[in-house]
């Protein structure tokens, strides 16, 4: 059916008024992005500032990261993302305090999303992201990752924990105590040197299990099994030192398990100190019946991760490394 000249104006009418409305939207935008940058103090993202990621890890607070007290009224959040989880994972704050967060990523983009607030950043690998936030309820905040960045993404979680002023004080008191009677227990040679299986459970569960699973099975094609696999790489010669490597300095590149092929990322996990580093791999050669697979198990120490660190190696060193074993 041919369309008549009035029907034609017609729509010639309509889309004149659909493109002077689209254009109309776009300049909203600009107006409103303009305003933001004027007014508001937002930026765009400047290239100057970057720098290479290990340079960044390795500087400042970063190498630890942590929650530090600046003053009653001011507390700092130096926060590192990285596949798949946030360090420190549990952050405890007063509440109506001013808290600063510099925060960076290891290994690939993660979001910084605070739960019921409007904080939420996007952590790019060489940047730093900063803002300051104060929260105005006590009660615990579920602090997530919301840049998909892998197979365990979705296991990437922490919380903030915000108490009222007094319980903060309590806290803070309790810790000290605890801090000067471990202080004072060194002193008198008695430090209590905890590596067992049981509280490597717990550093398992925070650390280990988004890839490795809470059950030791991995998985297929990223993160190998636990389960039975621990023990054989134990068993090989050179085997022990290796598996304090793995999680000293991470692994990076392809492996086969039982002809399975894994290629997910081991993420170093250096900021575990070293009774924390015996305690999980402990746990990880008793756990799972792999107490019943290891021969001559021998507990490591603090003393056997402190000799393996400091060698500076990275993830192509230690899947070398691992080559060499026969099992
Ligand atoms: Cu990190 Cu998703």
């Amino acid at each position: 059916m041919a369309l008549t000249h009035e029907q034609h104006e017609v729509i010639g009418k309509w889309e004149r008024r659909w493109l002077a409305l689209s254009g109309l939207v776009s300049l909203t935008f600009v107006i409103f992005i303009a305003y933001n940058l004027a007014v508001e103090g937002a930026h765009i993202a400047q290239t100057t500032g970057r720098t290479q990621p290990e340079i960044l890890l390795n500087a400042g607070s970063f190498a630890n990261p942590s929650v530090s007290k600046i003053s009653n009224d001011n507390f700092q959040v130096t926060g590192v993302a990285q596949m798949y989880s946030f360090l420190p994972s549990e952050i405890v704050v007063p509440v109506e305090t001013n808290v600063e967060f510099f925060l960076t990523s290891r290994d690939v983009i993660h979001g910084y999303q605070i739960e019921r607030t409007p904080v939420n950043v996007e952590l790019v690998p060489g940047e730093v992201a900063y803002l300051n936030y104060s929260f105005h309820e006590t009660g615990d905040y579920r602090l997530t990752c919301n840049q998909y960045c892998g197979l365990g993404h979705q296991n990437m979680l922490g919380t903030i924990t915000v108490l009222s002023k007094e319980d903060f004080a309590a806290r803070e008191a309790a810790e000290n105590a605890a801090l000067a009677e471990k202080e004072a227990a060194a002193a008198r040679g008695e430090l209590v040197v905890d590596v067992s299986a049981a509280r490597g459970e717990g550093i398992y569960a925070n650390v280990c299990a988004a890839c490795h699973q809470t059950n030791g099975q991995g998985l297929t094609g990223a993160f190998p099994p636990q389960v039975g696999h621990t023990p054989e790489l134990y068993n090989a010669v050179g085997g022990r030192d290796y598996l304090v490597n793995v999680v000293l300095y991470g692994l990076q590149g392809q492996i086969d398990v039982s002809g399975q092929g894994y290629n997910g990322m081991m993420v170093a996990q250096g900021q575990l100190d070293d009774e924390e580093i015996a305690a999980v791999l402990n746990y990880v050669l008793s756990a799972w019946d792999n107490d019943a697979l290891v021969e001559d198990f021998q507990a490591y120490s603090p003393e056997d991760v402190a000799a393996q660190r400091g060698q500076g190696l990275s993830g192509t060193d230690v899947l070398e490394q691992r080559q060499a074993l026969e099992f």
